[in-house]
């Protein structure tokens, strides 16, 4: 029996070693020709920047750069960049980065076509009627999903709150995956995005919400990360596996958006704001705990996975209970340690991190009913 879904996806997605320098072509070919690059300071240090912006220049494209980009980007950072983009005149707006920079060129396109702050949007005061310029998402990681997806995640100092934003005009017009940009990412960073990847097809594969469709795309999202990751991490230049991994973050994120997450993100991301770590690695430190804590739940599932990440038993009950020892191993094999108080994470700060992942809407998507008991048992098994 099929339960009933829908899928969407509006974004054309454009891979190939290279071909970011499409771009170019892209824009001239719809008259698009002042474009607001949206990036940041360490992508601008990587010479990324720069080099995507010769291009551009090249092709006869006049490119203002836009760098006030926080790694949780802000209303803020929004708020600039709407004013940079009116300012500058741009008719289209490229995304070029990790998911931070990609999350805020999407609102920015909308907050200067609605004429207003993304506070507004933030609050529901506004939503995002008008669709603003076309936008170009440009992933230099490989892991976000943001090149995938409508949605931005925001910080709103002035209320608090962090959440997801979106509406007309959010999702990309493009998403160029092109694995030449990634080739000089360091080996952390590498496998920590790779783990990110991971867990949004994951999350999406265990969750209530997946589908027949969301399957067949984390599956294939989560052997590649299988396959390619520990080739990646430890030979940045080899560009099959920065393609595995490229595509890897861009289905995870198509599964994410289509079929949710679950207690891993909402337990990362309290963790990560208290603490300031990286939401990869919190992704890695997170899974093999996450996999133990589901498995009743979804025990054929988390037999695939282990099979997948390399368990040989035929048997489900068997299989499913290796799963979190292997991800546990695999995490030691690529550098994301294994344990969240060798990161800091202190007992005291237990209830804080309980109470704000009982927030997330994304525990009415984990198999198992999301309670305080078991953010808790997650989290602890992860200490
Ligand atoms: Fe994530």
């Amino acid at each position: 029996m099929f339960d009933s879904f829908q899928y969407f996806s509006s974004i054309e997605f454009v891979f190939g070693a290279g071909r970011a320098r499409e771009a170019t072509d892209r824009l001239s070919s719809r008259g698009l020709g002042r474009v607001l690059m949206v990036t940041d300071p360490g992508i601008v240090a990587a010479g990324i920047a720069e080099e995507v912006e010769d291009f551009l220049v090249e092709g006869g494209i006049t490119v203002e750069r836009f760098t006030d980009v926080k790694s949780n980007p802000t209303v803020e950072n929004v708020d600039a960049g709407a004013a940079a983009l009116t300012e500058f005149g741009a008719t289209a707006v490229i995304g070029l980065g990790g998911g931070s920079p990609i999350d805020t060129a999407k609102i920015i396109a909308a907050a200067a076509a609605n004429n207003c702050s993304a506070h507004d949007f933030m609050t529901g005061e506004r939503s995002i009627d008008v669709a603003g310029v076309p936008q170009i998402a440009i992933p230099t990681t490989a892991g976000s999903g943001a090149e995938s997806a409508k949605v931005s995640v925001l910080v709103d100092h002035a209320t608090g709150e962090k959440k997801g934003v979106f509406g007309p005009g959010t999702a990309p017009w493009i998403t160029i995956l092109d694995p030449e940009l990634m080739v000089g990412m360091p080996s952390w960073l590498t496998a920590a995005t790779g783990m990110d990847a991971l867990s949004h097809a994951l999350e999406a594969y265990l969750g209530v919400a997946a589908s027949p469709f969301s399957d067949a795309i984390a599956e294939k999202g989560m052997r590649l990360v299988a396959d390619h990751l520990e080739t990646a991490v430890f030979d940045g230049s080899d560009l099959e596996a920065r393609s595995a991994l490229t595509i890897a973050s861009a289905l995870g994120g198509l599964a994410k958006e289509q079929s949710g997450l679950g207690i891993l993100h909402a337990v990362a991301m309290p963790v990560g704001y208290v603490y300031d770590l990286h939401h990869g690695y919190l992704c890695a430190a997170l899974m093999p705990a996450t996999l133990d804590f589901n498995r009743s739940a979804v025990l054929e599932k988390t037999a695939w996975v282990a099979r997948t990440f390399g368990v040989d038993s035929a048997d489900d009950e068997t299989a499913a209970g290796l799963a979190g020892a292997t991800v546990r191993a695999l995490n030691e094999r690529i550098g994301m340690g294994t344990r969240l108080r060798e990161a800091g994470v202190r007992d005291a700060d237990h209830s804080r991190i309980v109470d704000d992942a009982m927030k997330s809407y994304l525990l009415k998507n984990n198999p198992v009913p999301g309670t305080p008991e078991g953010c808790l048992a997650v989290l602890q098994a992860s200490l």
